[in-house]
């Protein structure tokens, strides 16, 4: 778990608004959720997945209760949806920090933040053209360009369920020439050990069934409807048969972007799929869900090693120069930032010196300077500090005007 300082803390800020920008055109709205829920809305998940078994921060409350921080926002997402019944679709979109105990690496954390949207009510394969197509947008709209998508359909859950059979045969078959890790891995969810990097496994992973020969006439429809969709929307992608995702909610489409650059462990940016029997599990009518989370983190990590989406400036417009006490200072700063400028100023009444380095360091626009010669005087001194020009005396009443006259462009509303 980690601090985010300025600026980054800002580019976070920047990132969420962005996204917000993107969906909320498509008609989204955001919805919030507690940090924490119930226990039982996160075994939900799958019990045979890490994120439920393993990496849960779970414990009892003063009531009893057996509650977890959220490791994902779907589950919360699903739940809300059956607690509160919205009319279909309910299209909606989050953001918010997410917990799981992952051995930390450098774009895997302990706490870690997650944009998404989620679809509920709609079964249209069409939809989950529309959700890929946002996440797609969104990646432009930070000036991502090394992005892939990968496709797989996982079938209906009869598909997928006599899949999971051929698969634990085929790997059964293989004995102990697959790996330990992987014969552990069979046990409970013979389907994760197609995502296996070990290389004894890769000769018994490459022979291994294929989900598309156990699809039904109805899944394969849907997922050649999806692809179809891509394709009328020139968004590139490539179809993984071996992708399989880490939660086991879902069904028929499941995605994956990644990133060009980061190393391979930790390269999927975001993902996401069809989970249509989650709100039924969570208590709530038989309702499709389609939907997809991007990892804040890793996705600025992406963006840094692109060289794109930096660190905007703070964009302040003047800073207050005060040697004579500080209360002028702290006039001409409420005054200006009333006025709708970017203001801050030096305190303790430190030398010239010291406040000029910091209105340096500041980027403020302009130093306003206040000594005992301006204080008598009725005016105020501002320096460009970016050769804009001479300094100037102006006079005190005039100040917010003077600057207003300078600038135009960097005036936020007050
Ligand atoms: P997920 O693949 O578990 O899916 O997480 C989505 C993204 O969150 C990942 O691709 C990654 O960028 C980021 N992420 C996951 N774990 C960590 C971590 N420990 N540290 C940093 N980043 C991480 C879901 O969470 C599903 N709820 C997505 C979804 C939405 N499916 C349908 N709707």
């Amino acid at each position: 778990m980690r601090d985010i300082l300025p600026p980054e803390s800002g580019r976070w800020r920047h990132f969420t608004d962005v996204f917000a920008d993107v969906v909320e055109r498509a008609g989204y709205g955001q919805l919030i959720t507690p940090l924490l829920e119930d226990l039982g809305v996160f075994t939900r998940i799958g019990d045979a997945t890490d994120v439920v078994t393993k990496e849960m921060y779970d414990f009892v409350d003063k009531g009893d209760r057996h509650i977890a921080l959220r490791p994902e926002m779907t589950a919360s997402v699903c739940r809300a949806f059956a607690e509160h019944r919205p009319t279909p679709p309910w299209k909606i979109w989050y953001s918010g920090s997410n917990f799981r105990y992952e051995k930390p690496q450098r774009g895997r954390y302990r706490q870690f933040d997650q944009v998404g949207v989620e679809v509920l009510g709609a079964d249209d394969p069409y939809l989950d053209v529309e959700v890929i197509a946002l996440a797609w947008e969104f990646y432009a709209r930070l000036g991502l360009q090394q992005v892939s998508l990968i496709v797989n359909s996982l079938g209906e859950p009869a598909d997928r369920a006599r899949y999971v059979e051929a698969l634990r045969d085929h790997f059964t078959s293989a004995g102990d020439t697959l790996s330990e890790q992987s014969r552990e891995t069979l046990g409970r969810n013979p389907l994760r050990v197609l995502d296996s990097k070990r290389e004894v496994d890769q000769t018994h992973i490459a022979a291994a069934p294929q989900i598309a020969e156990f699809y039904s006439d109805g899944a394969a429809a849907h997922f050649n409807a999806v692809l179809a969709g891509l394709r009328a929307l020139d968004i590139p992608f490539t179809v993984e048969p071996k992708l399989v995702r880490g939660l086991d909610y879902y069904r028929r489409t499941i995605f994956e972007f990644q990133g060009g650059t980061l190393d391979s462990a930790q390269n999927a940016l975001g993902g996401g799929g069809r989970y249509d029997g989650l709100v039924a599990a969570l208590g709530g009518p038989e309702t499709p869900g389609v939907g997809f989370a991007l990892g804040l983190e890793r996705t600025l990590l992406a963006c840094d090693d692109e060289l794109v989406f930096g660190a905007a400036p703070v964009g302040l417009d003047a800073f207050v120069v005060d040697v004579t006490g500080g209360l002028q200072a702290a006039a001409i700063t409420a005054e200006l930032r009333a006025a709708g400028f970017g203001t801050d100023r030096g305190y303790d009444n430190r030398s010239m010196k010291a406040q000029m380095k910091l209105a340096n360091r500041s980027g403020a626009r302009f130093a306003l300077i206040v000594g005992d010669d301006e204080l008598a005087a009725g005016t105020v001194v501002v320096k460009p500090m970016y050769g804009e020009g001479d300094q100037v005396a102006v006079a005190r009443s005039e100040i917010s005007a003077h600057l207003a006259s300078l600038s135009d462009q960097n005036r936020r509303e007050p």
